[in-house]
């Protein structure tokens, strides 16, 4: 079974890896694409702070995450779950409902999102630092 999911990941925290090893617990292969950089502008109103060179260099090492790419649209999803052979697309709970269509395609899981942590807050914390 092939697992797919989607992410800026940037900042790594550990919210990231609790969704990457549960996705990678669903199937043998855990297949990741990476929003560009431009795309993460697009979406977010910012770019990363990590380049997606990096972040696709830190999903990459990781233990569970067998491939990565860069995703370059959000128009591209079905392109890309059709293209990995992707049985199974998992997202975190605060995109619940916004991949249901994909369900022609393959099955479209929403993992709940680990509490209290996102890159967002992290910017925001380290810029309080004095
Ligand atoms: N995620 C999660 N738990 C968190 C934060 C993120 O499960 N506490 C999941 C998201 O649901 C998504 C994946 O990790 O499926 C990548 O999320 P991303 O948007 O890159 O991380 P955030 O920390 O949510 O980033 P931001 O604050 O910039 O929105």
């Amino acid at each position: 079974m092939n697992i797919i999911t989607f992410g800026t990941f940037d900042v790594f925290h550990v919210g990231h890896i609790h969704i990457l090893e549960r996705a990678a617990e669903l199937g043998d292969k855990l297949i990741v694409g990476v929003s560009s950089d431009k795309l993460n502008i697009a979406k977010k109103g910012r770019a990363p702070v990590y380049c997606e060179e990096d972040r696709l260099k830190i999903i990459s090492s990781l233990k569970c995450v067998d491939e990565v790419f860069v995703e370059n649209s959000l128009e591209l999803k079905a392109q890309y779950i059709k293209d990995f052979n992707a049985d199974v697309l998992v997202m975190g709970n605060d995109w619940s409902g916004k991949f249901d269509h994909f369900s022609d395609l393959c099955q479209v899981v929403y993992f709940p999102r680990t509490p209290s942590i996102s890159t967002t807050e992290i910017i925001e914390v380290v810029k309080r630092i004095k």
